[in-house]
């Protein structure tokens, strides 16, 4: 069991924390630091061992996870400070802060894991990409992935630069699937299906895809390949979403490319 605090409970604070309470095999006792509290919040106050903006914390605090926006993570971690050991292990999914940025203003020996989750895990279905610093013992690496598997699968990265084609690939990838489905859902209605039904069939399209990718041993290029006919309506779509000089891929590739540079430009200011 261990004493987690988390400091900040907004989209994605949230979102992980309705996972990890959630998971009954979970005994770790959660703090929670939120100015603006949900009502689900406020209701989870001293159930599921969860206390909401403690006004102290008596016992030693084993995990801190930081899920606040990039521009506060300064002013908040130097008052956070005095409550974390030099043994705490410091969790941060605040997009763009790197491991330098946490040596400058907490401890700097302090073992700190950065994670980009994605919004899924507020269903546990997420996905979320790891990367420890060099004081992370190979045994809080294991700990912390295993408290992020409660929430969908996990990654570890090698080098911490990766974390932003993580970014521009899952971190921000569940827009860019709403983005399609709103495209899909218009398309059905311009050709005389109705909103229900034609978000119906695109979303059960988008979740059926997805798990069949994921449970096949068959790979997404011949699963693709699989429900393509000669001459059918799948290849006549595809010959225009694949076409070499101006098929989806080119507009794909450089909305990626913007992401990433995006992420990596706000983790240089
Ligand atoms: N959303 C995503 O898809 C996603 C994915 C990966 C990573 N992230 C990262 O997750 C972090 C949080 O993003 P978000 O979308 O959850 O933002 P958010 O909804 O704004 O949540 C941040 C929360 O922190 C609270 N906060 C502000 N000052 C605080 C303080 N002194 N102590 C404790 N809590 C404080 C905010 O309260 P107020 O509302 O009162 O300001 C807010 O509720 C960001 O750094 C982002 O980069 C987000």
């Amino acid at each position: 069991m261990k004493n987690i605090l988390i400091i900040g409970a907004g989209n994605m604070g949230e979102a992980m924390l309705r996972g990890w309470i959630k998971d009954r095999s979970n005994l770790n006792q959660f703090y929670v630091r939120e100015p603006n509290p949900s009502e689900w919040l406020k209701e989870m106050d001293y159930k599921n061992r969860l206390r909401l903006n403690p006004l102290y914390i008596k016992c030693k605090i084993d995990v801190c996870v930081f899920a606040i926006k990039p521009q506060l993570a300064d002013q908040v971690m130097i008052k956070t400070k005095k409550d974390l050991d030099k043994d705490c292990l410091v969790i941060s999914v605040i997009a763009g802060k790197n491991f330098k940025f946490f040596a400058s203003i907490l401890n700097e020996s302090l073992s700190v894991i950065r994670v980009m989750p994605n919004t899924p895990v507020s269903i546990e279905a997420g996905v979320s990409a790891l990367i420890g610093n060099k004081f992370c013992t190979p045994s809080q690496i294991e700990w912390a992935d295993n408290f992020f598997s409660i929430l969908g699968r996990t990654v570890i990265l090698e080098k911490e630069s990766l974390i932003n084609a993580i970014t521009a690939i899952s971190g921000s990838g569940p827009a860019y699937i709403f983005n399609l489905a709103e495209i899909l859902i218009n398309s059905g209605r311009d050709l005389g299906l109705s909103e229900e039904i034609s978000k119906t069939i695109v979303l059960q399209t988008i979740v059926g895809a997805g798990l069949l990718a994921t449970k096949s041993e068959i790979s997404p290029s011949k699963l693709r390949e699989n429900v393509t006919s000669p001459n059918g309506t799948t290849e006549a779509a595809l010959k225009i979403l694949m076409n070499e000089k101006n098929g989806w891929h080119q507009i794909i590739n450089s909305a990626i490319n913007a992401a990433y540079k995006r992420s990596k430009l706000l983790a240089k200011n």
